[in-house]
């Protein structure tokens, strides 16, 4: 079983025993699908499990449902369930993934590793439910464009959170342009180059 400093701090042991049997689901399936670069597999606890799992500092205990948009592989949303209990957070999760393989992967994992995921095949822009208390997305789109398909997806919510990589200066500039966003950068635990944002509010200029 891998063991990592960050997660044993937040997690319970039978925890870590389920985010073991996730990596060896999705490596599995990544023959097939692409979810993640063959390189990160090695890496996958610090690369995408610890990634992921970070975003769980900002839930608390109003936060009751969480969209997690382009999931693929499952990340940011399938580890925060998992994780969940540990840290006595009470939310229901949905995802909205526009790959059929991508969906029919992430409810076989669901079965299997005995998880309550509600999975949407669509394009986000025709979910149906659009209102919910967090989003959260990770590598799915830049800021800027996340933004404008939220607006044409007439998704409600109180909070977004977004893990953004080293261009995160650049996409922020670029989003502000069009959007006045009000949000608090956060440093990632995995990579001093890379953020989290908590954004709180949004409007359009
Ligand atoms: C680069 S992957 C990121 C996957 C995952 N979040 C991660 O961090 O590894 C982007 C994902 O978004 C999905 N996607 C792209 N456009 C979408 C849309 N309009 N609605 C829903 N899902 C979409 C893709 O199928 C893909 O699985």
């Amino acid at each position: 079983m891998i063991r990592t400093p960050y997660l044993n701090s937040i997690v319970s042991r039978e925890t870590l025993e389920k985010i073991n049997k996730y990596c060896d689901f999705l490596i599995k399936y990544n023959k097939k699908l692409n979810l993640i670069s063959k390189n990160s597999e090695v890496n996958i606890m610090s690369r995408h499990i610890e990634d992921s799992a970070q975003l769980l500092k900002y839930i608390d205990t109003k936060d009751k449902n969480i969209l997690d948009i382009g999931s693929g592989a499952g990340f940011p949303g399938i580890v925060m369930e998992l994780i969940k209990n540990d840290l006595n957070l009470k939310f229901n999760l949905e995802i909205v993934e526009k790959s059929p393989k991508k969906c029919t992967y992430l409810q076989e994992l669901c079965k299997y590793l005995q998880i309550d995921v509600a999975i949407h095949n669509y394009d986000v822009k025709d979910l149906k439910n659009n209102r919910f208390d967090v989003i959260a997305s990770r590598a799915f789109k830049p800021m800027l464009t996340f933004l404008n398909i939220l607006e044409e997806s007439a998704i409600n919510f109180r909070k977004i959170l977004l893990l953004k990589g080293e261009n995160y200066q650049l996409e922020m500039n670029e989003a502000k342009k069009y959007w006045e966003i009000n949000c608090d950068m956060h440093e990632s635990v995995t990579n001093p180059t890379s953020k989290v944002f908590v954004i709180n509010s949004v409007k359009r200029i």
